[in-house]
C-alpha cells in the first residue's frame, strides 16, 4: 500500500463537496489553516489540520510531500476543451488583427472547417502526438482532469479517430480526460443550406458507432446563428440523449438563440460559452441545474463581450470556468489567464473563481463524486501552489504559480 502525507501547507483549501455549488455557495472553498492531507492507495484519505491529523498516525508509515509552507487545493479540472485537431490557423487570427471576424471568415470557408481539412490529413498516431505535447502543458498548469470534444472531423472517419486518440491518450497520460462527440460543430460547403440531412447524417451515421464503440460521454453542438439552429440542437440532442449520451451545447456564444433555454429544457449537464445568454436562460438554468461553463479567454481572444460571470451567479447559477482550448476561436490552454479574466472581467470572486475551475469543473464532466475537491475517498489529485496564499493566484497575473501537481497520489509536474 502506498502511504503520502502532505504536510506544512499554510492552508488546505478543499473546495469540499460531491455535486455543483450554486450561487453563494460558490464562495466557500473549505479552508483549512496548517491542514495537512493523508493519502492512500492514490485516494484521499483524510484531511485535516496537520496538529490534529498527526496525532492517530505513526508518521514513519508515510513518505513525505512537504508543501513548505505553501497553499495546497485540488487540482484543475478544464470542463471545456478541443485539444485533439490537426494543423494551426495562425494566420487567420492575424486576419482578425487586422479587422475581419470571426463568422465572416467562417463564412467564406475559413474558420472550424479549414481545422476539419487539416485533421482529415492527420493520422491517429499524429493525433496522439499532438494531443500528448497538448496534455503535458496544461498538466503543468495544474490541470488533472480535462474534457476533450472531436468536432474536427464531420465525418463518421475522422470523428471516430479523434475519438479513438482522446482513448489512446486516457491510457497513456496522467490526466483524466472526459470525452464528447460534437458531430455538428460545423457546416461543410455541400450542406449549406442542407443542414437539416447533416444533422440526420450526424444521427443516423455517426452517433450509433460512438454509441456502439463506447467513445463519448457527452454529445455537444454548435447552436449558433449560421450554423445550427435551435431546433436542429434539439433533434441532435434529444437523439443522443436517447442514446443514453450526457449533453453538452454551445449556446448564445454570438447571437441570442435560446441555447440556454434549450439547455434547461433536455436536462444538460452544462451549456457553454454564454455570451449573450438571456436573463429568462440563465434563470432556467439555476432552476434545472444545468452549469453555466463561461470561457472568457475566447471572449478575450475574439474581443467579445464577456459572459455576465457575477449575474449568473448572484442568479443562483453554478459557474464552471474553462479554457476553450481550441485551434481557432481560442488557441490557449492558460489558466493564469483564465483566472485574470474571470476575476477582473467578469467580477468574480477569486473563491468563486477556484471553485468554477475545481468542484464545478467536476461537475461539468460528471466527475464531482471523484475530483474536483478534497475529500475523503476521492482520488487525490492534488496541487501545491508556490506562495501561501490563495489571494496569490489572481495577484501574480499571467504567471502560472503552480509548483508540484499530484495525481492519483503520485506527483506528476513539480
Ligand atoms: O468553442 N464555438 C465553436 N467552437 C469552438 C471554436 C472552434 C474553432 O474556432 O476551431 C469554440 O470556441
Ligand atoms: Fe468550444
Amino acid at each position: 500500500m502506498s502511504k503520502r502525507l502532505i504536510l506544512n501547507a499554510s492552508e488546505v483549501l478543499t473546495c469540499s463537496g460531491f455535486g455543483p455549488k450554486f450561487g453563494e455557495d460558490m464562495m466557500d472553498i473549505g479552508r483549512i489553516e496548517k491542514g495537512a492531507v493523508i493519502i492512500e492507495d492514490g485516494l484521499i484519505k483524510k484531511v485535516g489540520v496537520q496538529k490534529e491529523l498527526l496525532k492517530d498516525i505513526n508518521i514513519e508509515d508515510y513518505e513525505i510531500i512537504d508543501a513548505k509552507g505553501n497553499t495546497v487545493m485540488p487540482g484543475f479540472v478544464d470542463s471545456h476543451t478541443h485539444f485533439v485537431f490537426g494543423g494551426y490557423r495562425a494566420e487567420e487570427f492575424s486576419w482578425r488583427l487586422r479587422g475581419d471576424n470571426y463568422m465572416d471568415i467562417m463564412k467564406r470557408g475559413g474558420g472550424i472547417v479549414s481545422s476539419v481539412k487539416s485533421t482529415r490529413e492527420s493520422t491517429l498516431e499524429e493525433l496522439v502526438a499532438r494531443g500528448a505535447k497538448r496534455l503535458d502543458s496544461m498538466v503543468k498548469f495544474g490541470v488533472t482532469t480535462v474534457e476533450g470534444k472531436s468536432g474536427y472531423g464531420l465525418d463518421l472517419d475522422t470523428e471516430i479517430r479523434q475519438l479513438e486518440a482522446m482513448k489512446i491518450l486516457k491510457e497513456r497520460k496522467d490526466i483524466d480526460i472526459a470525452t464528447t462527440f460534437l458531430g455538428p460543430h460545423a457546416v461543410e460547403k455541400q450542406y449549406k443550406g442542407k443542414e437539416d440531412e447533416f444533422i440526420d447524417y450526424q444521427i443516423n451515421e455517426v452517433l450509433p458507432v460512438v454509441v456502439e464503440k463506447g467513445l463519448a460521454e457527452f454529445a455537444d453542438i454548435f447552436c449558433e446563428d449560421n450554423v445550427f439552429n435551435v431546433e436542429q440542437s434539439r433533434r441532435f440532442l434529444q437523439a443522443a440523449k436517447d442514446a443514453g449520451m450526457k449533453l453538452k451545447i454551445h449556446a448564445d456564444e454570438i447571437v441570442q438563440l435560446g441555447g440556454a433555454e434549450l439547455a434547461a429544457e433536455l436536462g444538460a449537464t452544462s451549456a457553454d460559452h454564454l455570451l449573450q445568454a438571456s436573463d429568462k436562460g440563465i434563470e432556467a438554468m439555476a432552476e434545472k441545474g444545468v452549469i453555466s461553463t463561461l470561457l472568457p479567454c475566447t471572449a478575450f481572444l475574439l474581443k467579445e463581450e464577456y459572459a455576465r460571470g457575477r449575474y449568473m451567479i448572484d442568479n443562483g447559477c453554478a459557474v464552471a470556468l474553462a479554457t476553450d482550448l481550441n485551434p481557432g476561436s481560442c488557441f490557449t490552454n492558460s489558466i493564469p489567464l483564465l483566472i485574470s479574466l474571470s476575476s477582473l472581467y467578469m467580477d468574480m470572486r477569486i473563491e468563486e473563481v477556484i471553485t468554477a475551475i475545481t468542484i464545478n469543473g467536476a461537475a461539468a464532466v460528471s466527475r464531482a463524486d471523484s475530483v474536483g475537491s478534497i475529500d475523503e475517498g476521492k482520488k487525490a489529485d492534488i496541487i501545491i501552489l508556490d506562495f501561501p496564499s490563495y489571494h496569490f493566484l489572481p495577484y501574480h497575473a499571467g504567471v502560472n504559480i503552480v509548483k508540484t501537481v499530484i495525481k492519483s497520489g503520485e506527483i506528476v509536474a513539480q
